[in-house]
């Protein structure tokens, strides 16, 4: 109860208003400025093959349950899973400043998200089985932990062979540098954007990722070598978000944790390696530890999700799509953040369904099984430009089942009506024609690309009921499941050759006041727009690696 209590006071305080913007420094410190590598001295690194040129799978396909014949596991398919979720995408250069893109989205580029691997012996890796960090900037891991091969045999126990898993923590700082109080809701969001990228890039290889919700943060830290407090020191310590166990194929029963026994035997192997300190010194923001605090995951057994309702796979709807189908790997590699819109670019009416109907929920597809099947977060949409729908507010109830509740919730004037030409089993509904230019702009912290876009998004998450069940923690997966629908609408829009940008910048109660929403049952979590990007010209865009690096 009083956890709860916790994780709802820091939602209500770290929330945007109109005249009050939720507590930061209010400028940009550059002298603490922290590192987005992190590294760990003296940890063996192991550089990473990069892809071929060879393109197997089409985008498309990724949504499908038919995935290519699962890779085996070696050092490329390695390589290429991280190559294609946590990787540098692009180096950026303007007036004589550097920085890098990755493949998954970060608010403000700040990439609190770190990635680990645990994984058996591989060729080209490690004859012995082990605990890696990826090391972005170099495409490389580090090792931290050696295991031996019983050890890893007590680990993977009951998931079939060929299994890795890859592990996901924030480091909170890099985010409140910037954004201050509010800062631990831009960490949940980018962790679920790399949650999705994960569960793509293993797509691609014809593997499943899917999250070990059975797991608390305390076995995620000894797994992934986070509470060793000797190796981070003055190192700005990493918050365990979550582990996901990556599969070759489906499988409908897995494990949904890991032996505590082999807990204990990985936190007494050989660990390797002492995290870097990234900034020379930091601002405290208590509200972020005591959130954190209050959302910590505890172990548990077998544990019991509502399983909204799932929509079957139809493997062979694709989108139409203006020329050829694109690949997988140009669109998850060509994937930006647009920072202005065109304000002119329509989107057919048929992308827009299907871009709708990809964020549904389909457990048994990239990338909602690397999500659990929960479904809490429904989309508010503001239509602006699609070509043969009335401009106005829309919503996509993405468990159809709620749309009767969230009727009840929102105000008793809107229509509900079927959209004209939209497929009857997608749960999409008008709620009012007219423009919603400006008041999408204006709730999105005055941000005119939430206007300029074709359309713009509110997620609307089922919120005090989903604490009330799950608990305090479950504040996180929220996010996460906001963040997992903006990766799917980022792709979405690259298929489509148009831009999109997530926009963690919005005024929260606005939002609510807009459609009707009163207490706390529903709240908007995350905002996003898609649309005709204008690209900003006078930045130099440079390869992710260099050519040298790629070669060896
Ligand atoms: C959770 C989240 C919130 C974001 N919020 C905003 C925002 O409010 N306004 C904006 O212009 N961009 C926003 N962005 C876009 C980021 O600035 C962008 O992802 C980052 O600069 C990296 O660029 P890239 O997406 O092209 O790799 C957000 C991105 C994420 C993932």
């Amino acid at each position: 109860m009083q956890r709860r209590q916790t994780a709802a006071a820091y939602h209500e305080q770290t929330k945007h208003h109109f005249d009050r913007y939720a507590r930061s420094l209010g400028h940009l410190d550059w002298a603490t400025q922290p590192d987005p590598f992190r590294r760990f001295a003296s940890a063996p690194l192991i550089h990473l093959p990069f892809a071929s040129s060879e393109d197997p799978i089409l985008y498309d396909k990724l949504y499908s349950h038919t995935l290519p014949e699962p890779a085996a596991l070696s050092a490329s398919s390695i390589g290429a899973l991280f190559e294609f979720s946590l990787a540098l995408s692009a180096w950026k250069e303007y007036g004589g400043s550097r920085w890098a893109l990755r493949i998954n989205p970060s608010s403000g580029n700040l990439h609190p998200t770190e990635g680990y691997l645990l994984a058996p012996a591989v060729a080209g890796i490690s004859d012995q089985p082990g605990v890696y960090h990826y090391a972005p900037k170099v495409h490389g891991l580090e090792r931290r932990c050696g295991l031996t091969t019983v050890v890893w045999k007590r680990l993977s126990l009951g998931f079939p062979a060929g299994t890795c898993f890859v592990g996901l923590t924030s480091i909170h700082w890099r985010e409140a540098w910037k954004y201050g109080e509010r800062a631990y809701r831009y960490c949940q969001h980018d962790v679920g954007h790399a949650i999705a990228a994960v569960g793509f890039s293993a797509a691609m290889l014809g593997w499943r990722a899917m999250w070990l919700d059975g797991l608390g943060d305390g076995d995620v830290a000894i797994l992934l070598g986070l509470d060793r407090d000797g190796d981070f020191e003055e190192a700005e310590r990493e918050h365990p978000d979550l582990l996901l166990a990556v599969t070759p194929g489906w499988f409908e029963s897995l494990p949904r944790s890991i032996a505590g026994d082999a807990l204990e035997e990985v936190a007494s192997g050989s660990w390797m390696g002492r995290a870097n300190r990234l900034s020379v010194s930091h601002v405290q923001w208590n509200v972020i530890d005591e959130v954190a605090a209050a959302c910590l995951k505890e172990r548990k057994e077998g544990i019991a999700l509502t399983i909204g309702r799932q929509r079957d796979p139809d493997p062979d709807t694709n989108p139409p799509r203006l020329g050829a189908p694109p690949s997988a790997r140009a669109v998850v590699r060509g994937r930006r953040s647009a920072v202005a819109m065109d304000g002119r670019t329509f989107l057919p009416r048929q992308t827009f369904f299907s871009m709708m109907d990809r964020v549904m929920p389909r457990f048994g597809t990239a990338p909602w099984c690397a999500l659990s099947p929960a479904v809490c977060v429904h989309l508010l949409l503001f239509v602006h430009r699609i070509e043969e729908v009335d401009p106005g507010l829309y919503f996509l109830a993405r468990d159809a089942d709620e749309m009767g509740l969230l009727r009840e919730a929102m105000r008793v004037e809107f229509e509900w009506t079927l959209p004209e030409g939209c497929p009857p089993d997608l749960p999409l509904r008008r709620l009012i024609k007219g423009d919603a230019r400006r008041v999408a702009t204006q709730v999105s912290c005055h941000q005119a690309i939430a206007g300029d876009g074709a359309f713009a998004v509110g997620m609307i998450a089922r919120f005090a009921p989903s604490l009330e069940t799950h608990g305090a923690w479950f504040y996180r997966r929220l996010f996460w499941e906001a963040g997992a629908i903006g990766q799917v609408l980022y792709l979405e829009a690259e298929a489509a050759g148009v831009g999109a940008t997530g926009i963690g910048c919005y005024f929260d109660d606005p939002v609510h006041d807009l459609i009707g929403l009163t207490g706390t049952k529903y709240q908007s979590l995350y905002h996003f727009t898609i649309g005709g990007a204008v690209v900003d010209t006078r930045l130099t865009t440079l390869p992710p690696y260099d050519q040298a690096r790629r070669e060896t």
